[in-house]
């Protein structure tokens, strides 16, 4: 049965619901993910805990792949941001689905390369990349996006040291595409610390054309995220093309083209993004425009989704504690975790969605403020959170946290990371332990003269 709360979900995109795919009730009338009761989930594991689906995850990789067959008929290659959620375990899964990554750091690299991705289909990016990080992609064959001059120093001296080896590289491009989006994620303008600008873009590859050691397959640019417009995106198909051009004219093989990711997901009822389909066929067929109107042979497409992908398969639970009732003004329920394991809501304003884990289709009977437990008052998961009636312990669910939640998790106030679980037919497979606060003081050290007693 599925939950009330999903009036038009749409197993075929997983970007536009709330829940996971496999939300269901139970015969209690408790919420289901994956075949596992949340509240069960929730007793065997602790809380705060991030629960992800894997039939949601799985879904979500197809729909791309499929999107891309239907749409585009050259190749494509989807790969995974991993920013958005970086585990082995999640690593392990898009592989198995044929998807390749991104990755931004040697954290992120190794992550993949640890969980099964194929380095060749793996891609480092970052706007200021250690030469630790670039020697790492080196020596494993990951393709490196050149995003400035210094990459391309690094690079030089680096590849100087290994004689006859070629480097696979793309260069990123600031495409100077406006859209929609929080200014925070925002990549595409050209007031953008990201990228080379597209007066910069001959030089650099006239320069790369010089090196020996390069071999460039291709031209990269990220217009933002979280973007539910799609026009931005058929004016990219030209930037890039046009960009594809020049690489080929100037002698670089040039064969792929990499429109990044950006596709929004759903957080609220209010939110209503396109479709994965949707994505694939106006980024396919406009790429497919514009080769052809320049008479450019086909491209590989490459994409590098992260939100879309994972957000949705994702959901946290918290136990409810304290509550503070303030008369006239409002009430505030505190849970066990907050803007430490989700530092969206105070970072960007974000908006979610939550509901009683064991009675989510229970009518409201109070609007509460649902905080987190941080010493910071601005520390609050949602403002304004209809609530049946429910009691300290209680299971909460708060949905859409698949994305850039885990990844950006901090330490503040010495507050332990949360456990994940993957679920997937009944089963819960634990992926990222529960950290204790033991493990906080594992980097600390104390000098030496610190610890004499007077
Ligand atoms: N490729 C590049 C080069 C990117 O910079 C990003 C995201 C992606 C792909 C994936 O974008 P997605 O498909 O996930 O939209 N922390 C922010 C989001 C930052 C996104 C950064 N770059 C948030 O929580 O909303």
């Amino acid at each position: 049965m599925r939950a009330p709360f999903e009036t038009d979900l749409d197993a075929s995109s997983p970007n536009r619901n709330l829940a996971p795919i496999t939300a269901c009730l139970d015969d209690d009338g408790a919420l289901i993910v994956g075949g596992c009761r949340l509240s069960d989930l929730a007793e065997r594991y602790g809380t705060p805990l991030y629960v992800l689906d894997e039939a949601t995850l799985r879904a979500a990789c197809r729909a791309y792949r499929d999107g891309f067959a239907r749409h585009y008929t050259g190749e494509a290659l989807v790969l995974y941001a991993s920013k958005a959620n970086s585990s082995l375990a999640l690593s392990a899964v898009v592989a198995s689905e044929g998807l390749g990554l991104d990755a931004v750091s040697a954290g992120e690299m190794l992550t993949g390369l640890d969980g099964g991705v194929d380095p060749a289909r793996m891609v480092l990016h970052g706007n200021n990349k250690s030469r630790e990080e670039l020697a790492l992609a080196l020596a494993r064959g990951v393709t490196v996006i050149v995003d400035n001059w210094h990459d391309i120093e690094l690079l030089t001296a680096l590849a100087a040291a290994r004689p006859a080896a070629s480097v696979p590289l793309m260069v990123r491009l600031t495409p100077g595409i406006e859209c929609h989006t929080h200014e925070y994620i925002r990549t595409g303008h050209l007031d953008s610390k990201f990228g080379f600008d597209p007066d910069e873009l001959e030089p650099v590859l006239r320069h790369l054309a010089g090196q020996p050691w390069a071999s460039v397959s291709g031209i990269h640019a990220h217009i933002g995220s979280q973007i539910f417009e799609i026009e931005p995106h058929r004016d990219l198909a030209g930037v890039l093309a046009e960009a594809l051009r020049l690489a080929r004219s100037l002698g670089h093989v040039a064969t792929d083209l990499n429109v990044g990711g950006g596709l929004g997901i759903r957080y609220t009822a209010a939110d209503d993004p396109p479709s994965i389909d949707r994505w694939t066929e106006v980024v396919g067929r406009s790429v497919e425009e514009a080769c052809r109107s320049r008479d450019l042979a086909l491209p590989r497409l490459l994409c590098e989704p992260g939100r879309s992908l994972v957000a949705t398969a994702g959901v946290t639970l918290y136990s409810l504690g304290s509550r503070k009732r303030i008369p006239g003004l409002r009430t505030y329920l505190s849970v066990d975790g907050g803007m430490s394991d989700n530092p969206r809501p105070i970072t960007y304003q974000s908006a979610y969605t939550a509901l009683l884990a064991d009675r989510p289709t229970a009518a409201a009977q109070e609007t509460v403020t649902l905080a987190g437990k941080h010493c910071e008052s601005g520390d609050v998961l949602l403002h304004e959170l209809a609530l049946p009636e429910q009691g300290s312990g209680d299971v909460i669910v708060v949905l859409s946290t698949g994305a850039y939640n885990a990844s950006m998790a901090s330490n503040y106030n010495r507050i332990p990371r949360p456990a994940a679980v993957l679920v997937h037919d009944g089963q819960a497979d634990l992926i990222q332990r529960r950290e204790r606060p033991e493990d906080l003081l594992r980097y600390d050290t104390l000098p030496t003269r610190l610890t004499a007693v007077p």
